[in-house]
């Protein structure tokens, strides 16, 4: 990975940096949208990428138990599977333990995973995770991680911190025995849950093995935390300046802009596709729900400056409102709208760092967003 910061706000700790992969240039802060089954729901790839995104995201754990790693190798890995030639993350599979706790036990070897389909268990270690994500290959690979609910306290929190750290040195073990270094980049996954001292040894520990890591996420803080900003501000603070940073989970247009404001750089969600297909189209003015009455005879399009193909085309809110939640084109025409609308607020943050004004696009930006209450 090449990684260069090229410009950094003087009031905030927003930054611009080129990040070069093996499948080309990702300019950051930047929007991951998520194709956990290898696809962006509801869009082709071909159309992604003709959205101008360089970057999205897939998942090691629903990718391994379908197509499974065979199909994944014989295809030459995801890239070629789905036919995207841009820029590739794949999250590890320390999420699903959350996600899918109902069905996990972990231990110290790894985490215990009974199969949706046969209820087969299903070991997955820190070193099968880096090694089905060397099968997939994607540009950007992550650590496995003990990931504890927001919500839990006491005891375990700590103890999935310091197994973070643990299954940490393991997967940069699999991972320089790979031989795959070069192509294929991981990251750390900073955890500790809502303590802040934990946090602070977790950075100890992760920020001792910087030179065997590419970069660092922050995890743990995708259900919108109360204190999560001021954990995102405390572990962007210390990561080193010459690493990305990637806050995992997080895509409301504010909470994105405040943690570009605290110095990260990526960031992923399924919030802009899954809220699309609800009939929800995000907007400079604010979220447009248009599944309301009052779009019957609305006949603009979501935002006429908006230059994606939904906008463009002048496809009215009036059509969206009929078959939004009814026929999938709906659906889809509005994803598309959504994806270019998060591409554009970190566009136009990457813009307002270069030029100099980034507090007055975060104010514009709230005024516009919240109206008066902002
Ligand atoms: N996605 C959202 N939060 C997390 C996290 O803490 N760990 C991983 N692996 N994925 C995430
Ligand atoms: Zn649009």
């Amino acid at each position: 990975m090449q990684f260069e910061v090229l410009a950094k706000c003087h009031t905030t700790r927003a930054r611009v940096c080129r990040m070069k992969l093996a499948h080309g240039v990702t300019m950051l802060p930047t929007f991951m949208p998520v194709a956990t089954q290898a696809a962006i729901k509801g869009l082709t790839p071909q159309q992604v990428e003709s959205l101008g995104i360089t970057l999205i995201l897939n998942n090691t754990y629903h990718l391994n138990l379908r197509p499974g790693i065979k199909v994944l190798d014989e295809a030459g890995g995801a890239h070629k599977f789905q036919g995207w030639n841009r820029n590739l993350l794949t999250d590890s599979g320390g999420f699903q333990l959350v996600s899918l706790s109902k069905f996990t036990t972990i231990t110290e070897e790894g985490a215990l995973f009974a199969s949706p389909f046969t209820g087969e268990p299903t070991m997955l270690t820190p070193e099968e995770s880096i090694s089905i994500q060397h099968s997939i290959g994607a540009d950007i690979i992550m650590q496995l991680d003990d990931v504890v609910s927001s919500l839990t306290v006491g005891p375990r929190v700590g103890e999935a911190m310091e197994r973070s750290v643990r299954w940490l040195d393991r997967c940069i073990e699999q991972h320089e025995r790979s031989g795959r270094k070069d192509v294929q980049n991981l990251f750390a996954i900073v955890q500790g849950g809502l303590d802040p001292v934990l946090r602070d040894k977790c950075l100890d520990q992760m920020i001792e093995r910087k030179d065997r890591v590419a970069g660092y996420a922050i995890g743990g803080l995708s259900g919108g935390e109360e204190k999560g900003n001021s954990l995102i501000k405390q572990c962007a603070d210390r990561l080193p300046v010459d690493r990305p940073r990637y806050s995992m989970g997080i895509g409301f247009a504010e909470d994105l802009l405040v943690c570009v404001a605290l110095g990260v750089d990526m960031a992923d969600c399924v919030f802009p596709t899954r809220t699309a297909r609800f009939g929800v189209a995000l907007t400079f003015g604010g979220p447009l729900n248009l599944k309301l009455g009052k779009h019957t005879r609305s006949f603009e399009p979501i935002d006429k400056d908006c230059p994606c193909p939904t906008c463009t085309s002048g496809m009215s809110r009036a059509m969206l409102h009929h078959i939004v939640t009814i026929e999938t084109a709906g659906a889809h025409a509005v994803t598309q709208h959504n994806l270019v609308f998060q591409a554009q607020i970190m566009g136009r943050a990457r813009d307002a760092i270069i030029e100099g004004r980034f507090p007055d696009y975060l104010r514009t930006f709230f005024r516009g967003y919240f109206g008066d209450k902002g």
